[in-house]
């Protein structure tokens, strides 16, 4: 399916006001082959959400082999919870033992994350995109107000090919802050990431995410060493080519 670009900016103009229910519901609708992409934080609201709108849903995560053993346990756990599949997406052999041969298993603190990310989560990704016609996932503008504040809810993914070649993407929870989502996850008892009663408010690889104070901006947890502004690893790589 191809929508032009009129088209897009239509549907996003008349999803952004609607909740995140009613916009995967419609994700959900127009594309028979979409799948959620599950960090194993808090976007589990998504999958959440998704059953609640009746249908039938694709489930991955990008198993780096770097996540914390509380993301591992969580994802489980999710698994369980809802009785769905959830489908783990691992770097090739090839592209990964390579690498680790070369620059070991912490070059990232040397020089920079780009590279690691590069091998275990966007090959894995690109790879994983190929097979879909859209995407669903957990952005939020207030993340981070260097690259995520001119997300939209409904948006063509510039950095990855799908089926179709053009790839979709949705990220229902733009508009929402992280309170929004914290209050959903508190009143429908939904499960979540005990690492998040450790102080982790982003969560992504062990050795990458560490725990924030009070007050201290979630992203500040995220690749530390590195300076501020550019703390995308690639997965969402549009938000810096198109939008800034
Ligand atoms: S990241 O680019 O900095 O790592 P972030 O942790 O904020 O992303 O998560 C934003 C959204 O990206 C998540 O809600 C999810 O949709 C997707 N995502 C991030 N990490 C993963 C992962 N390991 N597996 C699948 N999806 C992920
Ligand atoms: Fe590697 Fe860190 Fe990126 Fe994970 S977040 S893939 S460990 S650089």
């Amino acid at each position: 399916m191809i929508i032009s670009t009129e088209e897009i900016s239509t549907i996003n103009d008349d999803l952004a006001s609607k909740q995140p229910k009613q916009i995967i519901k419609y994700a959900l609708e127009k594309f028979d082959n979409i799948a959620i992409s599950f960090s194993g934080a808090e976007d589990v609201v998504l999958i959440d959400l998704a059953l609640k709108a009746g249908k039938n849903i694709q489930v991955f995560s990008l198993d780096t082999g770097r996540l914390h053993p509380e993301t591992y346990a969580f994802i489980e756990t999710v698994r369980k919870h809802y009785n769905i599949d959830i489908e783990l997406i691992s770097p090739k052999t090839e592209d990964l033992e390579p690498f680790v041969k070369e620059k070991g298993l912490f070059s990232f603190y040397e020089d920079g994350h780009q590279q690691c990310c590069g091998v275990r989560k966007i090959k894995p990704l690109r790879r994983r995109l190929t097979t879909a016609q859209a995407w669903i996932t957990g952005q939020r503008k207030d993340q981070s107000p260097g690259t995520r504040q001119s997300i939209d809810v409904f948006e063509l993914d510039s950095g990855f090919t799908g089926i179709d070649e053009q790839l979709y993407k949705f990220n229902p929870l733009a508009n929402w802050s992280s309170e929004d989502v914290w209050n959903y996850i508190k009143m429908f008892d939904v499960p979540f990431n005990p690492l998040h009663q450790k102080g982790f408010i982003s969560i992504g690889c062990e050795p990458c995410t560490r725990a924030v104070l009070p007050n201290q901006h979630e992203r500040e947890g995220r690749w530390w060493w590195e300076n501020e502004g550019g703390k995308e690893c690639g997965l969402h790589a549009s938000n810096i080519i198109s939008k800034s």
